[in-house]
């Protein structure tokens, strides 16, 4: 490190942090500086300087990567989007797979083996949801993100994460809005309306949602013709219009108020063999090759007669595919929505060996290992004498979604307990970290094990914590990063954990 004023310093970058940004070492304590590379040697100004960090700002590169490329958005390190665009590719995969690597060796203390991250067939063009933000541009309407750290909106005409034609699509909402002076929501003097859209992509269909501050009513059938001319070229073929209403003034987040005012409410997909109804408020992976690969890895761990509980189900898709191999399969989710989504997907596809529970996992999934195990000590008592020994359970939870009368499914001659775990960026409660642990001790008189978790995780902070108050019970036969948002330092993880 050599200082060359006051707050600009020559430094070499050592590695790269969380977020994709050059680390190196500046009077004793770290010193962030976005966009750039290991190896690398740059001139940097300290634009914020704290007791045990800083953060400087590239002035120019004096030494570049052999993998520094050229980023091909015009809106890089503007948006706050992407902040790995000027990495190949191959080593934003490297990246990624270390920062899991290390982010486990440091937290559990532990030294792991971590398969590479696998690649995305796509690394540009891959999402199939975009949300983007209204705002006004010299009193004309734009559409943009919010940049993370500044809160400023960026304005934007494409976005490379996006199919190549959502620069169409930005362009005629801007339009519409614009010819029909609806007016955008001033967070300031909280008036107006329009405060985003969405825009989410399922097959050969476009499912767009208006979120405004309240409920307006949108004349949009020329808006859908327009749309379906404009992009029959690229295979769309169906276009369905939401209004969603988030009438907090300073929120602009997807709410439960949503109505359909063009077309219909769910479409049909069809994936994994399985017919699917998605709507805008459907929780879908947002990488449609990675989320195969992923439940494909995932099914791949699943045998004939395992005994599956999937925690933070979703709308339920991946247990639907485990429920075509497993013998029994119960989701757990706490959106009402997405559950009644699963439930429809159950029943579309005919899975009777498939429970979906709406219900918080901190609650849902301790009583349930209880339960199990209370079962399988009392060995298919009928239904009667068992509720009287399970006095925990008093909300008809364990009739209404456990009830095994007739069904084996659960007894000596099972297969594996199996944990799929795939929470939220904060990871699994204690409660629940807990409950599982309870019946996975080796020396306690639980008779139900769980055999194998399988968690997915999209945060591998929250992941090596949880990864920690598990291993005394289990050990990690696998780790595997999946790049389900390239361009960008986000991974997905699949672990596979094993009872001791
Ligand atoms: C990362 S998503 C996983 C969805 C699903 N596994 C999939 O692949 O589509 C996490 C899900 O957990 C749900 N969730 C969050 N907290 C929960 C809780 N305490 N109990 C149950 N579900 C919860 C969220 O609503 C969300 O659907």
């Amino acid at each position: 490190m050599k200082n060359i004023s006051n707050n600009q310093v020559v430094v070499e970058i050592q590695n790269l942090g969380m977020n994709g940004e050059g680390v190196a070492r500046f009077n004793g304590k770290v010193l962030f500086i976005p966009f750039a590379l290991k190896g690398e040697i740059v001139l940097a100004e300290i634009v914020k300087n704290k007791s045990n960090f800083a953060i400087g700002k590239i002035i120019e590169i004096l030494k570049s990567s052999q993998y520094r490329i050229k980023p091909q958005c015009p809106y890089f390190m503007e948006c706050g989007g992407c902040s790995l665009q000027h990495l190949k590719y191959n080593q934003q995969l490297d990246f990624k797979t270390n920062l899991v690597c290390e982010t486990i060796q440091k937290i559990c203390k532990i030294s792991v083996n971590v398969c590479s991250c696998v690649p995305s067939l796509l690394d540009f063009n891959y999402r199939n949801k975009i949300t983007l933000y209204f705002g006004l541009l010299n009193n004309k309407v734009i559409l943009g993100y919010y940049h993370e750290k500044t809160k400023n909106l960026i304005s934007i005409e494409e976005c490379y994460l996006a199919p190549s034609w959502f620069m169409i699509v930005i362009k005629t909402i801007i339009d519409f809005v614009d010819s029909n002076n609806i007016r955008i929501y001033n967070y300031l003097n909280k008036t107006g309306y329009l405060k985003g859209v969405s825009v989410k992509i399922v097959g050969t269909s476009i499912l767009i949602t208006f979120i405004s501050f309240s409920k307006i009513n949108l004349k949009v059938n020329l808006l859908v013709d327009e749309l379906i001319n404009k992009l029959k070229l690229y295979k769309i073929n169906n276009v369905s219009i939401f209004l969603n209403v988030n009438s907090k003034e300073d929120t602009n987040f997807l709410t439960t108020e949503n109505y359909v005012i063009y077309g219909n409410n769910f479409v049909d997909y069809n994936q994994f063999g399985l017919t699917n109804k998605i709507g805008n408020l459907s929780f879908c992976q947002v990488n449609n090759d990675i989320k195969d690969k992923l439940y494909h890895s995932v099914l791949e761990q699943i045998n004939n007669d395992d005994f599956v509980i999937d925690a933070f189900s979703g709308t339920g898709q991946l247990s639907a595919l485990l429920a075509t191999k497993a013998k029994k399969v119960i989701g757990i989710e706490i959106v009402k929505q997405a559950w009644e989504s699963a439930e429809i997907l159950k029943k579309e596809n005919g899975l009777f060996n498939l429970e979906n529970i709406n219900g918080d996992c901190e609650i849902v999934l301790p009583q349930l290992l209880q339960n199990l195990n209370l079962l399988h000590k009392n060995n298919y008592v009928d239904a009667g004498s068992r509720n009287n020994q399970c006095n925990n359970v008093r909300d008809g939870f364990f009739n209404n979604y456990f009830e095994v009368k007739n069904d084996k499914s659960v007894n000596k001659n099972t297969g594996n307990i199996v944990l799929v775990l795939d929470p939220p960026r904060v990871g699994v409660l204690d409660n629940v970290l807990k409950a599982i642990n309870k019946c996975s001790q080796k020396n306690n008189n639980s008779l139900v094990k769980i055999n194998k978790i399988i968690y997915i995780s999209c945060n591998p902070v929250s992941l090596a914590k949880n990864l920690n108050s598990l291993l005394e019970n289990f050990k990690i036969e696998k780790i595997v990063p999946f790049d389900m948002f390239p361009q960008t330092s986000k991974v997905e993880t699949l672990v596979i954990l094993k009872s001791r």
